[in-house]
């Protein structure tokens, strides 16, 4: 056996024993809608064991990936990543559908470009290949050429979109023959299109949802398979499930809302619904099937978690090497310089640099100098020369900038290292907002916190709950805790 079978042989044995199994029951959750959120309690109470039939059709599911190709590595513990899924993907012998509910990327930038070709490479050219991908609004946010130049050759599914773009890739649906069951997957945008994409001169139309559906399945045999994924929020989708007939068999929400997959369906009169997470952390593993002319659906949350025996955590060595590429290329091609200084500041005022508080709050300057803020600059280019834990250009990739440095993205704010040397790390205005009006008249240009935001809302931009999943700001406040000088 060589190394990398050795290796690969490692990462299934780790994977299977850590794989959370959690087969549970559709459950009624007309208690739930009120907050949109899952009781897990409720959800446990109920669940009365479901056993699929063994012909049961098996779907594999993630949605919303917003551009996390790979986990920032931040904090450990850290789930999801492309090439985790498709190392999870790449084990398993019997599935029948792979769905991915769209939202690939979160923007607009040149990164989410390159991401969502990355992405495509990934889902539509390696060896298992995703049946349909939905679409939704943050894909529509691209250059509408971009997008479709990537999702053209790719399985794109958008029932209630039409569009008079020449090279549109999106198909009103998509079917599949699985052993006697004939499937049909279509995916509603629920919301309305931003207003930059509707009126005259729009290449995309948005129609009503439930005529499209209806559509979709005229004259169709009854004993089709119906599935929808549905684009939209909480209460969005579930308004949206009665009117939709044919009644579908499985709703998948794509909603950002939803952070984890739950581990059970919900019941909408009838209807099961599940939803597919964000960020790519936790994939849905979901069996549908039918009782008795009823729809039926057991899913299991599958946390795409790193291997702690295979060195740099595991994955898929392909997928692994497609978004290091993607790494390479987003350096060599300078999209942190093409980023930079896209947006106006939060306050008008012009980034000056740490230095200039110094002089006037020396005891504020002491504290953020001992604090670990001042050197989070460092710990990237650290970072970068760690080929156990990055070994790739850290601190030329915009993600990892922005949370590392201040005012990257706005006018004055973080260029590069050598331009702008005074703007590294975690500086005083990337908390307090740019200071050169403040600076001049202190009493009446007064600074508080950056685009007046709550102070836990303001860390919560980079303390997020993958970054810092136990962050408390009273408790961690303590520990950069500064203030006025005493008079
Ligand atoms: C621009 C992004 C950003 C914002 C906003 C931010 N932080 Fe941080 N914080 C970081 C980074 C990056 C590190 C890690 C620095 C390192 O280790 O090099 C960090 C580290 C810390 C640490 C040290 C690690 C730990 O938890 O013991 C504390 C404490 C902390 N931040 C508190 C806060 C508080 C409180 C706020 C809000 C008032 C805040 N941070 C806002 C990015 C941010
Ligand atoms: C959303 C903001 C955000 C992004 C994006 C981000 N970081 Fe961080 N990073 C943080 C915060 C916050 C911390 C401090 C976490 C803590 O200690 O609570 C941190 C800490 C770190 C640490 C120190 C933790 C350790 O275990 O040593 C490293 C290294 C790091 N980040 C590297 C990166 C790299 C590389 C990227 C890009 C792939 C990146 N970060 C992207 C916010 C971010
Ligand atoms: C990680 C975010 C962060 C960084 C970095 C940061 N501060 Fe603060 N600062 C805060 C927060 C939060 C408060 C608390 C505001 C409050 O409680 O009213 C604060 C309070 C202050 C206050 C007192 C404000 C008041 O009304 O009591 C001053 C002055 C101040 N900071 C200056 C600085 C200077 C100078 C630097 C850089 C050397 C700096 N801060 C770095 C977040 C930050
Ligand atoms: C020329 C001296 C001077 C410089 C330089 C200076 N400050 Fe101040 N700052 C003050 C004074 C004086 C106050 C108190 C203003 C008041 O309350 O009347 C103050 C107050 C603050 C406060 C409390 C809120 C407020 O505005 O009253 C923050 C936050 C702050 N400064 C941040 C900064 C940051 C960040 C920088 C660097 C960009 C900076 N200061 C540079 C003199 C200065």
């Amino acid at each position: 056996m060589t190394q990398a079978q050795l290796a690969r042989r490692l990462i299934l044995a780790f994977v299977a024993a850590t794989l959370v199994a959690t087969f549970a029951q559709c459950e009624n959750d007309e208690d739930e809608r009120a907050n949109g959120q899952q009781d897990p309690k409720n959800s446990q109470e109920n669940n009365a064991a479901l056993t699929p039939p063994p012909d049961a059709i098996r779907i594999l599911i993630s949605g919303s990936m917003l551009g996390h190709l790979e986990p920032c590595g931040c904090a450990s513990g850290q789930l999801g990543g492309l090439a985790r899924r498709y190392q999870f993907i790449g084990e398993q012998r019997n599935y029948d559908l792979l769905l991915e509910g769209g939202d690939l990327v979160g923007g607009n930038t040149p990164l989410d470009k390159l991401k969502l070709f990355t992405t495509s490479q990934v889902l539509f050219m390696m060896e298992r290949n995703y049946d349909a991908v939905g679409v939704g609004l943050r894909d529509l946010s691209l250059p509408l050429d971009d997008w479709s130049g990537f999702l053209l050759g790719g399985p794109a599914v958008a029932t209630n979109l039409t569009s008079k773009q020449e090279a549109w890739p999106a198909m009103p649906f998509l079917d599949k023959a699985i052993r006697d069951y004939n499937v049909r997957i279509a995916s509603l945008l629920l919301p309305e299109l931003p207003k930059s994409m509707q009126g005259e001169g729009a290449t995309v139309t948005r129609t009503d949802p439930a005529a499209a559906w209806a559509k979709v399945f005229e004259g169709q045999d009854a004993a089709m398979i119906r599935i929808a994924m549905v684009h939209g929020n909480d209460t969005q989708i579930r308004n949206i499930i009665p009117k939709l007939s044919p009644q579908p068999d499985l709703v998948i929400g794509v909603d950002t809302f939803y952070i984890e997959p739950d581990p059970a369906a919900k019941d909408i009169g009838g209807v099961p619904l599940v939803f597919a997470g964000i960020r790519g952390r936790v994939m849905l593993d979901a069996r549908l099937w039918r009782e008795g002319g009823k729809a039926r659906v057991a899913c299991e949350t599958v946390p795409l978690t790193g291997s702690k025996t295979v060195p740099g955590g595991g994955g898929d060595p392909d997928v692994k090497s497609v978004v290091l590429m993607h790494r390479m290329n987003v350096a060599e091609e300078n999209v942190l310089a093409q980023m930079a200084e896209q947006t106006p500041t939060p306050n008008g005022a012009d980034y000056i640099g740490n230095t200039a508080c110094g002089a006037c709050h020396p005891t504020a300057m002491a504290a953020w100098k001992a604090s670990k803020h001042a050197h989070a600059w460092d710990t990237l280019v650290k970072a970068e020369a760690d080929p156990k834990r990055y070994g790739w250009p850290v601190t030329k990739y915009p993600d990892c900038v922005g949370c590392h440095t201040v005012g990257y993205g706005e006018k004055t704010g973080f260029k590069t290292i050598e331009a702008t040397p005074d703007l590294a790390d975690v500086g005083c205005e990337r908390c307090h907002g740019p200071g050169s009006k403040h600076i001049v008249a202190p009493a009446t240009n007064k600074l508080g916190i950056i685009g007046g935001v709550l102070k836990s809302e303001m860390c919560a931009q980079c303390h997020d709950f993958e970054q810092s999943p136990e962050f408390l700001y009273t408790e961690r406040w303590q520990k950069i805790t500064h203030g006025l000088e005493p008079k």
